[in-house]
């Protein structure tokens, strides 16, 4: 394979133009961008990124080339890719990119190949596919391995398999369900590396999951059904960060929402946010259109699709296409699913009801739409730079674990996020620094 693998190289001048449009609502990514191109923090190192090939993405790839690094980007979904950014990275900036949207599994697999020949100092994931895979192929699990990356993994000889993962000096993991991979990792003893959990920043997972997912997800669903919100019975499957901003954004343009959770205390708040809140068999019952946001899997299964209402609208937002068991779906059905809209396939079930799943399962902000807002990104992307020049800086002295964002860098992006959108916050007074750190004053 040439040096990328992208549709259509034409498509790269639409694809700047959004680029640029998106990074006007990128300020603190841009003033990162701007140090960056004065201190090359980065400056000798090899980062393979395995993230949703969008605008936002796209400015994060410019701003680390910026900092002296020397990229190769691939899609972290089979769906998510924007080919014309796809094409603007290659034709525009030379970032080897290697994305097509709708690509199949070997497709996808044989561009993270691309990325592992890179030979990387730093891994830059989402979802973790890029970790895991290196460490598949350093302990010599090829069965846990698409065959194709298998098979290119069993023709290294054992010293090159281990000089793969001995020039890794570090990584960073974007996602809720990547942490959670990487956490296990570290429990099971085969984390390599240390990792920074960018999900795990405040002005990440605060913002972005909340609301950056309530949004782009409301926005993918609209978008694939052009589907009427008011009135509807909207079941949102997971009150954690993403749920919560799905729920405020779909209860915002007039649904009914229903919660369904497996944690009593998420329950709670939800009953508590003034959300009905019920057991996913009792939702079917009544849904009209359900959305997974766990990061669990088979949140809808066999069981839930026998009594689901005729008509209903299945989506996705979760990091993986397994929180809907559509396996079990095609089982129950007559035939192949009608290809009814893009995006959009519908089953017909034995008993005669239509049920539609939108995008493949697959996260549905990224699938039907373009993913998170710029303005979220912002956040979200100012930590991976510098949870990278943080990495770049410190691998040597961290151990082989899990890391949160450093509390300075978070709250130095708060404090430049607040400065770009011009809004001014008090400081404490002496008087009150001293009270606030003092027990003797009370009653
Ligand atoms: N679509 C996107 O762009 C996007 C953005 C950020 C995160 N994500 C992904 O969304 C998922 C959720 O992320 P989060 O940050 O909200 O995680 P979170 O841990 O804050 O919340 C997940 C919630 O799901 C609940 N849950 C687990 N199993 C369940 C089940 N069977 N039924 C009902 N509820 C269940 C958990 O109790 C928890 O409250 C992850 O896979 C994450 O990677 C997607």
């Amino acid at each position: 394979m040439s040096n990328y693998d992208v549709k259509d190289l034409s498509q790269a001048e639409g694809g700047r133009r959004r680029m640029d449009w998106a990074e006007r609502e990128m300020p603190v990514l841009r003033q990162i961008r701007e140090r960056f191109k004065k201190e090359k923090p980065l400056k000798g190192l090899r980062v393979s990124a395995c993230l949703h090939v969008t605008t936002e993405t796209a400015n994060l790839m410019v701003t680390l080339q910026d900092g002296g690094a020397d990229i190769v980007l691939t899609a972290s979904n089979p769906l998510s890719t924007q080919d014309d950014v796809a094409a603007a990275l290659v034709n525009q900036f030379e970032i080897p990119t290697f994305a097509i949207k709708g690509e199949d599994k070997v497709t996808y697999f044989k561009h993270i190949r691309a990325a592992l020949e890179h030979k990387p100092h730093m891994t830059m994931d989402d979802g973790a596919d890029l970790v895991s895979s290196l460490f598949f192929i350093e302990m010599g699990r090829f069965d846990n391995l698409e065959p194709s990356l298998a098979s290119w993994a069993k023709g290294l000889s054992d010293a090159e398999r281990q000089e793969l993962l001995a020039g890794v000096i570090g990584g960073t993991e974007e996602t809720t369900t990547g942490v959670i991979r990487l956490k296990a990792m570290e429990a099971d003893k085969i984390l390599k590396f240390p990792v920074i959990a960018v999900n795990d920043a405040l002005t990440k997972h605060l913002f972005d999951n909340r609301y950056g997912t309530g949004q782009s997800t409301i926005d993918g669903i609209i978008r694939a059904t052009n589907v009427l919100l008011a009135g509807k019975n909207f079941v949102v499957a997971g009150y954690g960060w993403c749920g919560r901003g799905l729920a405020s954004r779909a209860r915002g343009m007039g649904a009914q929402v229903i919660v369904t959770e497996v944690d009593p205390m998420k329950a709670l708040e939800a009953v508590m946010d003034g959300y009905q809140v019920m057991s996913m068999m009792d939702a079917m019952k009544i849904g009209d259109i359900f959305c997974t946001v766990t990061g669990d899997i088979n949140v809808i299964d066999e069981g839930h699709f026998k009594v689901m209402k005729d008509g209903a609208i299945v989506a996705n937002s979760g990091h993986f296409n397994v929180e809907i068991n559509i396996p079990a779906l095609e089982k129950m059905s007559k035939g192949e699913p009608k290809h009814v809209r893009e995006f959009v396939h519908q089953y017909e079930t034995k008993d005669g009801r239509k049920i539609n799943i939108l995008g493949e399962g697959r996260l549905i902000n990224l699938a039907s739409a373009e993913g998170h807002p710029a303005s979220v990104m912002d956040m979200s992307f100012a930590n991976q730079a510098l949870s990278a020049e943080y990495m770049a800086k410190n691998a040597d002295k961290l151990e082989k674990k899990v890391y949160s964002v450093p509390e300075d860098i978070d709250k130095e992006i708060a404090r430049l996020k607040l400065e770009a959108m011009g809004v001014k916050i008090d400081t404490l007074t002496a008087e009150q620094v001293k009270y606030l750190s003092s027990w003797e004053e009370g009653t």
